[in-house]
């Protein structure tokens, strides 16, 4: 039996990279997975992973890396939940290149495929989830536990401090991602997570400045940090959170264009 050649992946690929939009945590996450293992079977790659743009890990740059370490020397990017968000797509190939620049050596090629959102199959795919779905039976009140929402929903949590976090693509890429979860361990840590004199974490999607990125604000004194790294979260719950002074290095001021270069290790 002759071996048919795959219907949508180009030969002399030796990694896939599946590039979701946003967080894939949880049942999302194993969506994800699920499609990478569909691609893992085929048994025509080295390694098959996951990435996502925005909110989470791995980044792109980050999936990239661990193509890249697994042995890869040709990887193809496929854009999977993604829609027709063309300039997204042209953007994260810009940093797929900046990281293959900034890496200062050889690395494997990066091939970027179409977004699946534009795939003539999508369209059939969606006539038969519809026609499945037509047999299903409706929603009704004793397929819950309850109707109610857990009541802790209608708490704002105490805190001192409120700190938005940038999980933007554009901070995503730069490690957004890892520094998040880096910023949780130290405020436990630091006894910082909960109570009257807490700090009150949260993500949200662009912040603006994306140049200066990784970036969050801290409420209420309204301090824009930017070009954050793993060190400099460790110094703004150290000696801002718990000290109380800001950590004027990494401090931008709002309404003007900031020429200062970001800190050494936050890229
Ligand atoms: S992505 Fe973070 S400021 Fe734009």
């Amino acid at each position: 039996m002759t071996e048919q050649p795959g219907p949508t992946l180009s030969a002399g690929m030796d990694a896939v990279l599946l590039l979701g939009r946003y967080g894939h945590q949880g049942a999302a996450g194993e969506g994800m997975e699920a499609l990478a293992e569909t691609v893992r079977a085929t048994g025509r790659y080295l390694t098959v992973r996951t990435a996502i743009a925005e909110r989470g890990l791995a980044s792109l740059p980050e999936g990239l890396e661990a193509c890249t370490q697994a042995g890869a020397r040709k990887i193809l990017v496929i854009p999977v939940f993604f829609g027709r968000d063309r300039s997204m797509v042209h953007w994260l190939s810009k940093a797929a290149y900046r990281w293959s620049r900034e890496r200062g050596e050889p690395g494997p090629e990066v091939v970027f495929a179409g977004a699946i959102g534009e795939h003539p199959a999508l369209g059939e795919a969606m006539v038969r989830a519809v026609s499945d779905a037509e047999s299903e039976a409706s929603v009704r009140a004793d397929d819950f536990e309850s109707l109610e929402d857990p009541p802790a929903w209608s708490v704002i949590p105490p805190q001192e401090r409120h700190v938005l976090a940038c999980m933007g693509p554009r901070c995503t890429s730069r490690g957004a991602g890892s520094l998040y979860i880096h910023l949780w361990k130290r405020l436990q840590k630091r006894e910082l997570l909960r109570g009257r004199s807490g700090v009150h974490a949260a993500q949200t999607g662009c912040l603006s400045p994306c140049n200066l990125g990784p970036t969050m604000v801290v409420y209420p004194e309204g301090i824009w940090y930017c070009g954050l790294s793993a060190a400099a979260i460790d110094r703004i719950v150290d000696e801002h959170f718990v000290g109380g002074r800001v950590v004027e290095e990494y401090a931008r001021e709002p309404g003007r264009h900031d020429e200062r270069p970001v800190p050494e290790g936050a890229r």
